[in-house]
């Protein structure tokens, strides 16, 4: 009989590899690669085959399967409702990640109070709870159905919840807890992957919908194993710089909705409060025009939001010169300035450039190109751009224009907040225009730069 050959699995990234490695060679983690159980099992070729036992899962036509349709329920903030595709969703799990102090313990206990006719029980690993009640006094917020609970042993908090019966559960955070069976410490990744899935099958097993707080790691990822990410049914993260008030909470994986659906909240000294008609938040609209500043109209999930970009290009000093960026990706930044050599005959190489987007926004959006690109030329020339104009466009790697999704909502929206120029790709041009706003339409990155040059 043939040997039955090993397979390893790395815990944090599910790589697997012929070969035990003190090092998983995808993740640079150390002490994740495990062996997984790998039968030698024999295929059958044809029906009524012996070495199943005469167990066949059932097979159902889709036409025939029922399904209940799901009752969600309501946070009582629109803008997480959004973000969840529509409202919580019973037995479901939803990891919130963030930043420790953006606010997710805030966020979830107002959603706690908030939810009145459902029992919520928020069990907290990290404060005390005469901590959460002053907190929750002070916002105002209502206490009905509201079980609080400090503890850290999921067997407990799970046999405590079985009693009392709760249709929410927030467990804060995922990196506090810790199941009795696991020796590893609590925020391991053994232990963080563990207690996710014990909780999961929990709640699918009851119903009960469970929040798990989840502080995300200096480098940006969810401090613990990217393994999670596939057991839980919705990952959301909780993003905005301390200095700005702002909050953007943005679902990057939800089995229950669309991604990319944008909740914008605002810090204030009573709590979270959303914000509805968020499109012109972060702009900061300076008394004069500054060069080095473009404004941009980016599409996040169904709406149009208007976005602030600064660029900083200055003489560099050092051998390396620096391409730093904040809030958008810094290789399609190093794209931007090979394009705009190349097809502009603008050199940047011997310059420092900084990037930054206002108000702690992250911008992922290929449309954000061309406003990047011209907030650069504005630097570089020292010239500011028109103060009521918006520019939107991806720059393709041959200087092309190309046009984005949406064109015609994203001009509608800064006219609306009093932009009368703009610059867009040709595409993107509407056919009867807006009336009262001047709109130029490029092909080629050449052609924006005679525009502003
Ligand atoms: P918190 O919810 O504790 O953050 P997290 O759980 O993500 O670590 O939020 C803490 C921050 O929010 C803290 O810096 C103070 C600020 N805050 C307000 O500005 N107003 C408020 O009403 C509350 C409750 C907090
Ligand atoms: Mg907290």
């Amino acid at each position: 009989m043939a040997k039955p050959h090993k397979i390893y699995n790395c815990l944090n990234c599910g790589a697997s590899s012929g070969k035990w490695a003190g090092q998983c060679p995808e993740c640079q983690e150390w002490n994740t690669i495990e062996e997984a159980a790998v039968g030698n099992f024999a295929i059958p070729t044809s029906g009524g085959g012996s070495g199943y036992a005469g167990v066949i899962a059932e097979i159902k036509h889709m036409a025939e399967v029922e399904v209940d349709s799901v009752k969600r329920m309501s946070t009582g903030l629109k803008e997480f409702d959004r973000v969840l595709g529509g409202g919580l969703v019973p037995g479901s799990v939803v990891l919130v990640g963030g930043d420790p102090g953006v606010g997710k313990s805030t966020a979830l206990l107002q959603v706690c109070c908030n939810f009145r006719q459902v029992k919520a029980l928020y069990v907290t690993g990290e404060e005390s709870l005469p901590q959460i009640v002053m907190r929750a006094r002070r916002l105002g917020l209502p206490e009905k159905n509201v079980l609080l609970m400090t503890e850290t042993l999921v067997e407990s908090i799970c046999a405590a919840a079985i009693k009392e019966k709760p249709q929410v559960m927030v467990i804060d955070s995922i990196q506090t807890m810790q199941l009795a069976e696991i020796s590893a410490a609590p925020g391991s990744v053994s232990q963080v992957r563990e207690t996710a899935a014990y909780l999961t099958r929990f709640a699918k097993s009851t119903g009960i919908a469970i929040f798990l707080v989840g502080h995300v790691t200096k480098s940006g990822g969810l401090a613990g194993p990217r393994v999670l990410e596939h057991i839980i049914d919705v990952v959301c993260y909780f993003e905005g710089g301390n200095d700005s008030r702002f909050r953007i909470m943005r679902a990057i994986k939800n089995r229950y909705g669309a991604v990319n659906e944008l909740g914008v909240f605002a810090m204030t000294e009573v709590g979270l409060k959303e914000v509805s008609n968020p499109s012109a938040i972060f702009l900061s609209r300076l008394p004069e025009a500054m060069s080095g500043s473009a404004v941009m109209v980016i599409w996040e999930g169904s709406r149009p939001l208007l976005v602030e970009v600064q660029a900083l290009v200055y003489t560099s000093y050092a051998e390396n010169p620096r391409r730093l960026s904040v809030g958008m990706d810094t290789n399609r930044l190093t794209m931007i300035l090979a394009v705009l050599h190349r097809h502009g005959n603008i050199a940047s190489y011997s310059k420092d450039v900084f990037v930054n987007v206002v108000g702690g926004v992250k911008v992922m959006e290929t449309g954000a190109d061309l406003a990047l690109a011209l907030a650069i030329v504005s630097s570089i020339n020292d010239k500011p751009l028109p103060d009521d104009m918006v520019i939107f466009g991806e720059i393709g790697l041959a200087g092309e224009i190309r046009p984005v999704s949406n064109g015609q909502e994203r001009l509608r929206e800064a006219f609306k907040h009093g932009f009368k120029r703009a610059i867009v790709p040709q595409a993107n041009v509407p056919k009867n225009g807006i009336p009262g706003m001047r709109i130029d339409g490029v092909s080629k990155l050449g052609e924006s730069l005679d525009i502003v040059g």
